[in-house]
């Protein structure tokens, strides 16, 4: 089985654990994270990049999976942070992560939080548009700092995708845009502003992208860009070339070895050095999803079993949209398994409904399954990003809890809120 995932006694097992007892110990819907997973996809981003590069920085894109845990474990393994809100950057800093390796990338930073930001030293800031470039500076200047700014550009190439998570192309409300010369000007307004130190620039263009040639593609053209800055005298330090990297989440999916995305981007990289007589930037990279995702199952109890004669049959299960909205978001594909049937094969094709209020509400459609019935535990495989991070407290839905398995070992480390956690802010 894929995903760090193994059959035992014809339960599936998690990092070695028993998902049965586990949705038995700590209830249901559960998010299970497998510890070992996510180090190992860190490391190999990490050495990918200094045997590519020999110098750069991994930043985990905190929006895939944000709580303090995951900010330690990244701390801990040595690598940095794609921050999108304050709310993040607080995380990070409340689990002791060190401001200098935070980035801030969103296309709409509120004053606070730059202020916030700022005050906490976190390393750059990537900005989006030429307001928030004044808005950085004033704020700066009246704390009497300098901030190291990155800009967002779109490159202008389109990836394989599904269209809201494409973001490097024109239409997009992402970034300064190359061909229109926004970008350029955005530059030169940079090295008059007081308060910023234009650090470097960068792209992201998308997600869950299977395709080498798009990031090339994106790469050659920030080079041709900072080739143009440079002959207008602007020298540019560093250079993120964002995330986007796909994952597997059914057998549909194929996705490319890291390695090897990282070995022809950086080929090209070095190419468009060559070319355009630049030093090597500090480059950066922005995973999110292949960092997470991957290592993540979500466990569901069966309620009920709905056959609808010549149409099809409904699993209903204690979770849904409150705890995985992608299906509903994007139609998302997903591998789904009854944990306690593992051994057992997929004999039936289901849709998988969640317990909203809402049709729209299901995990999926078409979903080759071990025939389950009420009692059974299902797992939803390749949950760990994206799920927990976009859960929503729709019909007063507490958040389900997560917990990470690590040598054998399995630990809580969000809990599951209560219906007082609910009105906790109800006045
Ligand atoms: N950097 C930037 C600037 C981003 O906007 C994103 C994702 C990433 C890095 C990380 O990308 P990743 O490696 O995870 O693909 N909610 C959607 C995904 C939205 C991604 C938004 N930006 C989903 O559930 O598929």
């Amino acid at each position: 089985m894929t995903n760090g995932l193994t059959v035992g006694n014809g339960h599936l097992l998690t990092g070695g654990i028993d998902t049965v007892e586990l949705a038995e110990q700590y209830g249901t819907p559960l998010y299970v994270m497998d510890e070992d997973m996510i180090r190992q996809a860190c490391r190999e981003f990490k050495t990918s990049i200094d045997e590519c590069y020999g110098r750069g920085m991994v930043c985990y894109a905190t929006k895939a999976f944000c709580c303090k845990e995951m900010c330690r474990i990244m701390n801990d393994e040595g690598i940095g942070l794609d921050t999108v809100s304050g709310g993040e950057i607080y995380t990070a800093l409340s689990a002791g992560f060190p401001a200098e390796r935070i980035v801030f990338t969103s296309n709409n930073k509120k004053d606070e939080e730059i202020a916030f930001a700022i005050d906490n030293g976190v390393g750059r800031i990537t900005c989006d548009n030429i307001e928030e470039l004044y808005r950085i500076s004033d704020i700066a200047v009246k704390k009497g700092r300098t901030v190291r700014v990155m800009l967002r550009l779109k490159p202008g190439v389109e990836a394989h995708t599904f269209e809201a998570v494409m973001t490097g192309q024109i239409d997009s409300k992402f970034g300064f845009a190359i061909e229109t010369g926004e970008a350029l000007k955005a530059a030169k307004k940079v090295a008059v502003l007081p308060g910023i130190d234009l650090a470097g620039v960068h792209c992201h263009i998308g997600s869950q992208i299977h395709d080498i040639a798009p990031f090339e593609k994106a790469a050659e053209v920030m080079f041709e860009f900072i080739a143009k800055l440079r002959d207008e005298g602007i020298t540019i330090k560093d250079l993120s070339l964002g995330g986007g990297f796909g994952i597997k989440y059914t057998d549909k999916d194929v996705p490319v070895p890291y390695g090897d995305y990282m070995k022809r981007v950086s080929a090209r990289v070095r190419e468009c050095c060559d070319r355009f007589g630049l030093e090597m930037p500090f480059i950066m990279i922005e995973p999110g999803r292949s960092i997470a995702a991957p290592a993540g199952i979500t466990l569901y109890t069966v309620g009920s079993r709905k056959t609808i004669p010549g149409i099809r049959t409904y699993i209903g299960i204690d979770g849904g949209m409150p705890d995985n909205p992608r299906y509903a978001l994007y139609k998302s594909e997903y591998t789904a398994v009854v944990a306690n049937k593992a051994d057992e094969p997929k004999s039936e094709t289901v849709t998988i409904a969640g317990r909203t209020c809402e049709s729209g509400d299901l995990i999926g459609e078409n979903m080759p399954l071990q025939h389950a019935e009420a009692g059974d535990i299902v797992a939803i495989l390749a949950t760990g990003a994206y799920n927990y991070s976009m859960a929503s407290h729709y019909n007063r839905v507490p958040n389900a809890a997560v917990v990470m398995v690590r040598d054998g070992k399995s630990r809580v480390v969000v809990r599951r809120e209560t219906f007082e956690d609910m009105c906790v802010n109800d006045l």
